[in-house]
């Protein structure tokens, strides 16, 4: 079998992922012509990413499907030019990521690291940090990153909640679904992770009344996305203790305009869009098994569903 394979991301990925695609799709048994230029009306697949620009995809009249290599798919999902299935990446080494930055952050909020850090100023007062057992941590999306995350941190004896459209059942984590479940699971976060896909559904999922739910002092940790959170209303709780500090990797707008309240705020750390990133060795081998998969006429793993946005 032969194929012919468009990469169409960022152009300064293409020598890291050249050599890798060639070697695993040729373990894989397929020959392949893999390449940033191709006639449209030639290529089989489209590995995609939104920094390369294609957003016509009408002229790949025999393309079986395109293969993101991020996780967050919002920018393609909506395209009605794209009409063959989607998967969004799915990378070991991109969880491996985001769950240390998440255990990263949540262990300073939970430890009062700043206190020591920051400030060094003579003053002697021991106040020691509660165990994890006595932290109450939650995470909202239970997918593969959140998941992930939650289990690390459960791992760690955190008391994790975690929040899911459907009815979900993850070991070491009390998992809760639907708008009552959100109730809940803020009502106990005084750690809240967003780990939710941008959709017409999560939009201002934290908003003026559903921060109001939370612990009075809340630490929120949003490496999911920007439009996840009203801002205006986030700004609002922030500087009246209703929510005591925020690290914010993710926004409506990147990179965060100088500007931007958040960058001068006393209580929010501001990190640029870092939290993880797909990793090409684990997420080329990704790429090719779904190559592999489809050509042997099984279905794709990750697949998108338009209908849900993710
Ligand atoms: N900052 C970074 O560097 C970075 C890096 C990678 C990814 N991300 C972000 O992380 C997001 C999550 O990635 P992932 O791979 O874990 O996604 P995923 O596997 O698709 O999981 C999404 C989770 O969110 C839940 N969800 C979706 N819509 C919901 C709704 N309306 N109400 C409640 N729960 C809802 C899903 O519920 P079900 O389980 O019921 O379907 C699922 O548990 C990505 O979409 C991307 O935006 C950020």
């Amino acid at each position: 079998m032969s194929v012919n394979v468009l990469f169409s991301a960022r152009p300064t990925l293409w020598p890291v992922y050249e050599p890798l695609l060639n070697i695993g799709l040729a373990d894989a048994g397929i020959k392949a012509t893999i390449a940033t230029d191709l006639p449209p009306d030639q290529v089989d697949y489209i590995v995609y990413a939104p920094n390369g620009g294609l957003l016509d995809f009408t002229p790949y009249t025999r393309a079986k499907a395109v293969l993101s290599l991020w996780a967050g798919v919002e920018k393609i999902a909506s395209n009605d030019m794209l009409t063959v299935p989607l998967a969004r990446m799915v990378d070991h080494g991109l969880t491996q990521g985001m769950t240390e930055w998440v255990v990263g952050h949540v262990l300073r909020y939970h430890l009062g690291m700043d206190r020591h850090i920051t400030v060094q100023d003579g003053e002697w007062a021991p106040d020691p940090p509660p165990l994890a057992t006595q932290r109450s941590v939650c995470v909202l999306g239970l997918g593969a990153l959140g998941q992930a995350a939650a289990q690390a941190l459960a791992a760690l004896s955190f008391n994790v909640t975690g929040w899911s459209r459907s009815a979900k059942d993850v070991s070491g984590v009390t998992c809760l679904h639907g708008p009552d479940g959100l109730r809940v699971a803020l009502s106990q976060a005084e750690i809240l992770v967003l780990l939710l896909p941008e959709t017409a559904a999560t939009e201002n999922t934290l908003n003026a009344d559903t921060l109001a739910l939370l612990p009075k002092g809340a630490r929120i940790l949003n490496p999911g996305r920007g439009p996840l959170i009203d801002d205006e209303a986030l700004l609002q709780a922030l500087n009246t203790g209703q929510v005591g500090h925020a690290t914010l990797d993710v926004f409506r707008a990147e990179p965060l305009p100088p500007d931007h309240p958040y960058w001068a705020h006393p209580n929010v750390t501001v990190t640029p869009h870092i939290a993880s990133e797909t990793r090409p060795e684990t997420a080329a081998q990704v790429i090719c098994e779904n190559i592999q998969r489809s050509e042997s006429g099984r279905p794709l793993l990750h697949l998108v569903d338009r209908a849900l946005g993710y």
